[in-house]
């Protein structure tokens, strides 16, 4: 039996170890952890050690993963996993992916302090790249789990021109064993997902925690305009077919429809490139990499076709060329009722009030929820920033969202 106390601590030591984690990082004065780097080669040392004294045997595996296995009383039942992400955007927070794996460590230490062994094995897994940061894939740690990897993936390049094929020889991976990470759908029994909210449901509630009932659908595309360069001082405005004064109009139409559907659905352009991007040459050509997502499959398909068509007709208008290629889609996932039952229990448990809420943001889980059982709890994080640098947990939350995983534990 397992005595839930001493939490704070707990909780102190998670903060100590995501500062620690933080200071892995390919920037200077900032965190940019990406997949296949010198950072994320260390973080997967710090974690694997932290592991390690945790009582876990621990492996990296054929994606790069790190992973940890707590033996429970029945050597045959299927193991229940604890994960998330140890890669992150650039210039990122100190939170998003690492505060669930760490405190995934925390629960499993508490257990091998106390001499206690669930039936169940226990698995916690540092993922390798869920953010897609460096080559512009998403979720991949969690594909490899699931059996899911996808043979081209390995042509895709970095912004530096590196495959991914060849940053994982560089790494010290075999491309060709990456199937080897995957696990058997029998071994695992379900799959728990700790995660800041990214949003500021819990903290306008004045709560901790929260159960997580879906995983909103998201689309992602790649846009071209390409219009015809030239000087800057010499071609007039009016006969020009400038791909960025296009693009630009194209937003501010997608902006429109996206503002006419409501708040229930996300928009976003975060990546543009112009070609040749100097002051004193017309923009010959523009990518732009669009990102919707909404908790409604039929709400996301409409504003997609929408923005879609206003794009073409913009750039129709202007004489502009347009492509759009879809390079990403994670369709709406339902977290598994039984599983979110477990996680409102245990919530009541550590806090006493249940709250429920959606995520807006993609996670792991809503990949290996194409091959088990999944659920998530959510942390507060303070103003539901993320993604930034700004992003902040209390110690205080960090204990409770150990709590919370023992509770969940416990019933194992
Ligand atoms: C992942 O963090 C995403 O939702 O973009
Ligand atoms: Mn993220
Ligand atoms: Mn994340």
């Amino acid at each position: 039996m397992l005595a839930i106390n001493g939490t704070q601590a707990m909780g102190d030591r998670v903060m100590r170890r995501l500062a620690e984690l933080a200071a892995l990082s390919e920037m200077e004065g900032g965190i940019t952890r990406r997949y296949l780097t010198p950072a994320h080669r260390a973080a997967n040392e710090l974690v694997g050690g932290w592991m390690r004294e945790a009582g876990m045997d621990v492996h990296t595996d054929a994606a790069g993963n790190i992973r940890g296995r707590y033996e429970g009383t029945d050597p045959d039942a299927p193991a229940v996993m604890f994960g998330s992400h140890l890669d992150t955007v650039a210039d990122a927070g100190a939170y998003d992916g690492c505060l669930g794996v760490v405190s995934a460590i925390e629960a499993v230490a508490a257990l091998h302090e106390q001499g206690v062994r669930p039936e169940h094995p226990l698995e916690v897994v540092g993922f390798a790249d869920e953010e897609g940061t460096r080559f512009g894939v998403t979720y991949l740690g969690s594909a490899a789990l699931a059996g899911l990897w996808e043979e081209q993936w390995f042509d895709a390049a970095d912004p530096e021109g590196t495959s991914m094929r060849q940053a994982m020889l560089d790494f010290g991976l075999d491309p060709a064993r990456v199937g080897e990470a995957a696990i058997p759908r029998e071994k695992i029994l379900h799959y728990y997902e700790l995660h800041i909210e990214q949003g500021i449901c819990l903290e306008r509630a004045g709560l901790a925690l929260g159960a997580v009932t879906c995983i909103n659908g998201s689309k992602r595309f790649n846009i071209r305009i390409t219009g015809e360069t030239g000087h800057a001082g010499t071609i007039p405005v009016s006969w020009r077919r400038d791909a960025m004064l296009g693009a630009a109009e194209a937003i501010s139409e997608m902006e429109r429809i996206a503002r006419a559907v409501g708040d229930s659905l996300y928009f976003t352009i975060g990546y543009i490139v112009c070609r040749p991007n100097l002051a004193n040459c017309i923009p010959g050509e523009v990518d732009l990499r669009l990102d919707v997502r909404s908790n409604s499959r039929e709400e996301l398909d409409r504003a997609v076709a929408d923005m879609h068509a206003a794009l073409r007709a913009v750039c129709a208008k202007r004489g502009l060329e347009v492509s759009i290629e879809q390079f990403f889609q994670s369709p709406l996932m339902p977290c598994t009722p039984e599983l979110v039952d477990r996680v409102r229990k245990a919530v009541g448990a550590v806090q006493g009030t249940v709250t429920e809420l959606p995520s807006g943001a993609g996670h792991d889980a809503a990949e290996m929820a194409l091959a088990w059982p999944m659920a998530m709890i959510f942390l507060r994080c303070e103003k539901g920033l993320s993604h930034c640098p700004q992003e902040r947990v209390t110690p205080a939350d960090a204990a409770m969202g150990v709590r919370v995983l023992l509770e969940l534990i416990s019933g194992y």
